[in-house]
């Protein structure tokens, strides 16, 4: 099968518990526990399969933690901020107020 998904759209993954959308997701991700036998991921026609996680997350994907751990001292917030950061010139972060 083949999953296409453009840039703007929302869309659900659905289905019963051990179906595999975790899997999926962390695969997508980079999670090095997961090797691909047969298929690609594509970004914007970019085969990503060989880059790193942190490669993946500069070019824009963000796999959300189902059970975060905390980090104390570190909210949610500054932690979502520090992602945006992290892909924008080092000289100019995000606004706190657009943010
Ligand atoms: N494409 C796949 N091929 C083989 N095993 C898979 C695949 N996708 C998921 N699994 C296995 O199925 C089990 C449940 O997957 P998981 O991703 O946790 O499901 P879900 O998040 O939908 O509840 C895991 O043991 C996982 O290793
Ligand atoms: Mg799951």
């Amino acid at each position: 099968m083949n999953l296409t998904l453009k840039t703007g759209e929302i869309h659900a993954i659905m289905g019963p518990n051990g179906t595999g959308k975790s899997t999926l997701s962390e695969t997508i991700m980079g999670n090095p526990s997961y090797h691909i036998t047969e298929a690609d991921i594509l970004l914007n026609g970019e085969s990503i399969i060989e880059m790193s996680v942190d490669e993946r997350a500069r070019k824009g994907l963000f796999l959300a933690m189902q059970y975060p751990a905390e980090v104390p001292g570190v909210t949610n917030a500054e932690f979502l901020r520090a992602a945006i950061n992290a892909r924008r010139p080092k000289n100019n972060p995000i606004l706190i107020m657009d943010f």
